[in-house]
């Protein structure tokens, strides 16, 4: 009977819930288009009596009423118009995109990049060792003596281990040098950055952790020219042709002769300045001739090879070329410090 399937489909009608865009279609195709319910029971509607047709007719309105609203109230919710395909299509697509941010390179790694890429255009090759070091490799192998202060745990940060051998943090990256040149043969030509450690107070001067680059030279006749004419020809690539260099005698247990590099100040030319505290020379690198003892500890012939070494900070040659005053801004990782240096997509 119509009338009990137009009942029957009013009662589904109310009971169905809409809930997506998905929903309100399968709604329409179900009861609105041309072979749907609503089409149906009009096409019904035409064979039933006058009678039946009297009485039938508002019924059968008032459901296709129904039917309708549903979808319309529906596609308000849901519908086409509503999606976020056409919120797109709202928006201006000739604005400029969001910018998002690019990183930036730590300063320190920008300059041991440079110092590195200097000393590969010699020949030298990088090499790295450990952070955590034994006694040997730190200070023995280098012919430090037994009593030598910088073993004191005022400077080194020592682990005492259950063995009774104490480990330390290194000290410096000299220790490559140790491992270079025992796992191998002459000639070396290395260069080694890394991080070392001294049990210092922080403050804008010092800190417990800073980064070294190590380089070590071992050649049948390698002489003290070669040393300064290598060290010369880096100062040269990396602040500047005309930096004028000067080495002082100095003392290191590793090294005999040893000597200290200043180099003319970056910032007043050597005019004198607050940084170089008037003199007009700054501090670089320490360096030297490998002493014998230490080829001899690492098992090659003091007799046949020699060699030259040096060790710089790469925290202080960063100071001298972007000026930075405090020590601490390279570990604190503000991003107001940070992005001031150059942006590399790599
Ligand atoms: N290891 C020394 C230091 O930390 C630097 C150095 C390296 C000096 C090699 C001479 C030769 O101060």
């Amino acid at each position: 009977m119509l009338q009990d399937r137009i009942k029957q489909y009013t009662e589904e009608i109310e009971q169905i819930t809409l809930l997506s865009a998905a929903d309100v279609e399968n709604y329409r195709l179900k009861f609105l288009v041309s072979k749907g319910v609503v089409k149906g029971l009009f096409e019904e509607f035409k064979t039933v009596s006058s009678e039946e047709k009297r009485v039938l007719g508002k019924v059968l309105n008032e459901f296709k009423q129904l039917a309708e609203n549903k979808y319309q109230e529906a596609q308000e919710l849901f519908g086409k118009s509503n999606t976020n395909t056409v919120k797109l299509e709202e928006g201006d697509l000739t604005l400029p995109g969001e910018g998002f941010q690019l990183g930036s390179r730590h300063p320190l790694s920008l300059v041991r990049k440079e110092i590195v890429e200097i000393f590969k255009k010699l020949g030298f090759v990088v090499a790295e060792g450990p952070e955590i070091e034994d006694d040997w490799h730190n200070f023995s192998a280098l012919n430090f003596p037994p009593e030598h202060p910088a073993r004191d745990m005022q400077d080194t940060f020592f682990i005492k281990k259950q063995d009774g051998n104490d480990i330390a943090l290194r000290t410096h990256t000299s220790s490559v040098q140790v491992r270079l040149m025992e796992a191998g043969k002459p000639p070396f030509r290395a260069i080694m950055p890394g991080r070392v450690y001294r049990n210092e107070a922080i403050s804008a001067r010092a800190h417990c952790f800073f980064h070294q680059v190590e380089g070590l030279y071992v050649d049948e006749d390698v002489s003290f020219a070669d040393l300064k004419q290598t060290l010369f020809h880096f100062v040269q690539e990396l602040y500047g042709e005309g930096t004028k260099v000067r080495f002082r005698p100095s003392y290191f247990p590793f090294t005999e002769p040893s000597a200290e590099m200043d180099i003319s100040c970056t910032i007043c030319k050597g005019q004198g300045c607050q940084l170089c505290k008037g003199s007009g020379w700054v501090e670089i690198l320490g360096c030297g001739m490998v002493d014998p003892n230490v080829l001899e500890n690492c098992g090659i012939d003091s007799k046949k090879y020699s060699g030259f070494a040096f060790g710089m900070g790469i925290e202080r040659i960063t100071n001298l070329k972007y000026e930075i005053k405090d020590l601490r801004l390279f570990s604190e990782n503000d991003v107001r410090f940070l992005s001031q240096f150059e942006t590399e997509i790599i």
